[in-house]
């Protein structure tokens, strides 16, 4: 289980990408849930993409956060390049009640993210954040996803991706 950390214990680059995911939360369409999602991830070159979770009507069409930056990052050619996301989540309802407890991943994000992690040779570390960044917990994709279902279980083979710092 990963330690709980403050932002001010992440490095200068972690802590800004905390930040792109709480500012991306701000553009969540959550009308239905009511929660809020932001996911940012970096890529070896530095860049920063961002996500929002966009509810559906039909709410199985529900795309998260993670999605939708995964997403920005393959449409700009880099979606082999990813090295770390961070996640936040918040209640939108004025006056709702804000746990401290990090958000992580749903399963579908994970197993995304594994994927991610294949092609780029890499354990994806994952910043699990609270609402307002006050508690982060770092974890890397196989702590989330052990023994996942990957390429390899398809005969693609790779070896496993490097673990992360
Ligand atoms: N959600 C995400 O965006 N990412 C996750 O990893 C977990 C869940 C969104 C989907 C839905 O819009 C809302 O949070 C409540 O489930």
């Amino acid at each position: 289980m990963a330690a709980t950390r403050t932002l001010a214990t992440l490095d200068a680059d972690d802590r800004a990408l905390a930040q792109a995911a709480l500012a991306a939360s701000e553009h969540a369409y959550a009308p239905y849930s009511g929660y809020a999602v932001g996911a940012a991830l970096r890529t070896r070159a530095g860049t920063v993409y961002t996500g929002c979770n966009v509810e559906n009507a039909a709410y199985g069409m529900t795309l998260c956060a993670e999605v939708g930056a995964l997403a920005a990052a393959n449409g700009a050619g880099a979606g082999d390049a990813v090295q770390v996301i961070a996640v936040t989540g918040r209640r939108l309802a004025s006056g709702a009640v804000q746990t401290t407890a990090v958000v992580t991943p749903c399963g579908r994000c994970r197993q995304l993210i594994l994927e991610a992690g294949h092609r780029a040779r890499r354990d994806i570390r994952v910043l699990c954040c609270s609402h307002d960044l006050s508690h982060v917990q770092a974890f890397t994709i196989a702590q989330l996803l052990p023994h996942g279902f990957g390429p390899a279980s398809l005969g693609k083979g790779r070896s496993p991706p490097r673990r992360s710092r």
